[in-house]
């Protein structure tokens, strides 16, 4: 399927022609936000809710939004519209537009808003059957990381460094309790309750781990949002990762031991379960 077709400040284009300044300061210090909306049956998935985790992406820093909500959501049906494919990843990104390289912020600069089509991949079968292996590590990012910032570096390493050990992601700890991963939520699973670690300054609030907190309370899943010790994540009986992309994947070796008996647990098959009826049912619903 062609997923060709952007849209770069006011114009809709193939991906090839769509150029910026490399004074752009998202090219120079990573100055800019970003958001990854799934999109099903052509219809974009909770919306409203990326949207306002972009506003507040925005205001943490302070570039204001060149585009009301209206307005994001026509060009983004514009973009469904122009591109192919039933299920899509759409990318947003906003910089503080280019200037001469000054650290402090540009006056009367206009900011570049982006916005690209995917096709949206989620985990083949065998992955959902098997889990996949993660690694740990230090989480040695900054102290934003509620900010969808397009400044990566810290979770590209991270991230890297899986790959190098031959994992899927890396869990991250700091100061002895879990994070999140270099790009995806985790939730733990002992005894049977669902722990998910608190929406703070340390984590990004996906919308994804909302989604599985919702079903999990609406399944009557034992659940609890609570600070997560690092032996307790290593102690787990189930370990899962959350994202738009990845929706729920079991994570069933850490560090090369297994978690649990090394196979996606009860609790995993259900939420993945919930996952699949509720895009059923509501993301794929007749407009
Ligand atoms: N990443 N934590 C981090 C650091 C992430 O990068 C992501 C998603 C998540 C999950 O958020 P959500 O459920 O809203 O997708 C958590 C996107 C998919 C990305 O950067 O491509």
């Amino acid at each position: 399927m062609n997923t060709d077709i952007c849209y770069l400040n006011g114009q809709f284009l193939p991906l090839s022609e769509a150029k910026v300044s490399v004074l752009d300061r998202g090219f120079i210090f990573g100055d800019g936000v970003y958001e990854v909306v799934p999109v099903y049956s052509r219809r974009p998935f909770r919306l409203a809710e990326h949207l306002r985790r972009m506003q507040r992406s925005l205001d943490a820093i302070r570039l204001p939004n060149p585009l009301p909500d209206t307005e994001w959501t026509k060009l983004t049906n514009e973009l469904v519209a122009r591109n192919g494919g039933d299920d899509l990843s759409i990318y947003y990104e906003v910089t503080r537009g280019a200037a001469k390289r000054d650290h402090q912020f540009p006056v009367g600069v206009a900011p570049t808003v982006f916005m690209m089509a995917g096709p949206l991949v989620t985990p083949a079968r065998e992955l959902v059957e098997n889990g996949v292996p993660c690694i740990t590590g230090t989480d040695f990012r900054w102290l934003m990381c509620d900010v969808k910032s397009v400044s990566l570096l810290g979770n590209c390493l991270l991230k890297q460094s899986a790959v190098d050990a031959g994992a899927a992601e890396i869990v991250l700890f700091r100061d002895g309790y879990l994070t999140e991963a270099s790009a995806s939520n985790v939730f733990v699973v002992k005894d049977g309750v669902i722990l998910a670690p608190p929406k703070n300054h340390l984590v990004l609030p996906g919308i994804t781990y909302d989604v599985v907190l919702e079903l999990a309370a609406a399944a009557k899943l034992p659940h609890e949002v609570r600070e997560i010790r690092e032996s307790e994540v290593k102690k787990a009986d189930e370990l899962w990762l959350t994202s738009s992309t990845k929706e729920v994947l079991a994570v069933t070796a850490l560090d090369g031991k297994p978690v649990g008996d090394g196979k996606p647990g009860p609790v995993f098959r259900r939420m993945w379960q919930l996952y699949q009826d509720f895009k059923q049912q509501v993301m794929r619903r007749a407009a």
